[in-house]
Order: C-alpha cells, then structure tokens, then sequence
C-alpha cells in the first residue's frame, strides 16, 4: 500500500512540474508590444538559407512592416555591421527613420548590450515580437535572454532564417521548451487585430495583406472583384449551397 502511496505521490509530482513548467496561454496586446529587427543583416541573408531567398526577404520585410501596421514601437539591431554582416536592407531603414537603431560592436546576445537592452526597457513593453538571422544564433540567444528576464516572447518563424533546416527546427525547439511562442506572420497580424472591425481592422489590414501575405490579401480582391462585377459561370452553380440557389440570387440581382 504504502509503494501505491509512493507511486501515486511521485507521479503527482511529475504531473506538478510539468504543469508548472507549461507556459500559460497569452495574447499579444498590441499595447504591451515592441517589434525587433534583429540583425536582418545583409551579409547575413545569404546564409539564410532555409527558405526560397526571395520568399525569405519578403518575410523580412513583411515582419517588419507590422510594426507601421500596429503603431507598435520598433526597435533595429545589427552586429559588427562594418565587418561581412553589413547593414540592415535598406528598404528596412528606410521604413523606420526614426527607430532606434543599435550597431553592436560585438556582442552576439542583443541582450549583453546595454544600449538594446536600454532601448527595450524604455519602450515598457513586455510583450517582445522579433525575428533574426541567424535563428539558432541572434534569434535563439536573444529570445532565451528575454525569457530568463521574464518577457514573453513571440518568435515570427517565418521572418528569422538559417542555414539548414536541421538547425532551424533544433533551434525553434528549443526556444519553444523556454516557453518562446513561435508564431507565423498571419497569426501575428491577427492576434494583434483580434477583431475585424477593431482599428487597426479590415480597413487597413486587408489591403496590408493583400500587399505582405497575398495567401490571405488577394481571396478578399477576389471577392471584391466578384462582388462588384461578378457572375456565376457555368458549372459554378451546383457548387453552391441551396441557400444559394440560382434563382434567388438571379431575382436579387434583376
Ligand atoms: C463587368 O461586367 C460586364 C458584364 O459582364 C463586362 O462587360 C465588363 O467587361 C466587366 N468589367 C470589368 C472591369 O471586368
């Protein structure tokens, strides 16, 4: 009895770990949220190369406009970018002017500089959304600092890159154990808006996607188009649910 006892005692206590361990569900609040350039260098994209480069630079520069896209501060890194990492693409200097922009001279971690980690503080946020290259270095170091000082962290999976795809998933891993969500840019964009016909909603999101996640942006110029001067062609029709039926919307439309 006492070994069930024991037993019984040391899985509730595995159960207490794991579940203190768990990183409670959060949502990003557009008004506790700080967006980070890390190091998009462009010495550093040729080794980002476990997406397609033009889809990755994209990526990039689809991370970045959020932050104009939510009025979220922005802060941009770089390090050592008068040795082979170079600056920041310039169509990413040129979005944000005005940011904060810190030129480490050394530091790897972000986070070992007093100036970034200066910067960050200052904007009071604690929801911090970045991206970088490399993902197993600048993101990884970064995000696991962030944590440690107790941020939450969203990790935009598509905007950060690498050299293989090996190291992108060993790396997002572990950033995942340490409790960093790792997130797409869509869900990013639609946690921040929460709610259509919030602001920013789908006056200013839809054609925002329409121009940086055309998956999603060109299905509403579709529809728009459909809308405005559409007609259901053959074969279309019996695609349709009855409510749909052809001659409720032909008397609608006569
Ligand atoms: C709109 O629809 C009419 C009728 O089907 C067609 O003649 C016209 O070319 C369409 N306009 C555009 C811009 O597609």
């Amino acid at each position: 009895m006492q070994k069930i006892i024991n037993t019984l005692f040391a899985a509730a206590l595995l159960a207490g770990t794991c579940l203190s361990d768990a990183v409670p569900f959060e949502r990003l609040n557009k008004n506790d949220a700080v967006l980070l350039m890390l190091d998009l260098q462009v010495g550093l994209y040729g080794p980002a190369r476990d997406f397609d480069p033009t889809l990755y630079n994209n990526n990039m520069i689809a991370h970045s406009a959020l932050g104009k896209l939510f009025d979220i501060p922005t802060i941009l890194s770089t390090s050592t970018q008068q040795g082979p990492n170079g600056p920041l693409p310039k169509e990413i200097l040129d979005m944000y002017p005005d940011a904060p922009l810190i030129m480490r001279q050394g530091e790897v971690d972000a986070w070992d500089n007093a100036e970034f980690k200066a910067a960050v503080k200052a904007t009071g946020k604690r929801q911090v959304i970045l991206a970088g290259i490399t993902t197993d270095v600048c993101t990884t170091f970064l995000a696991l600092s962030l944590r440690a000082e107790g941020y939450s962290v969203w990790a935009n999976v598509e905007a950060s890159g690498t050299t293989t795809e090996l190291i992108r998933d060993v790396s997002n891993d572990r950033t995942a154990r340490a409790g960093v969500q790792l997130v797409s840019l869509f869900s990013i964009v639609c946690d921040l808006m929460r709610d259509w016909r919030n602001t920013p909603g789908a006056p200013t999101v839809i054609p925002w996607l329409a121009k940086y996640f055309p998956a999603y942006g060109l299905i509403a110029q579709a529809h728009g188009v459909a809308i405005v001067n559409g007609t259901v062609v053959p074969g279309e029709a019996v695609l349709l649910p009855p409510e749909y039926d052809r001659g409720l919307c032909c008397l609608m439309f006569r």
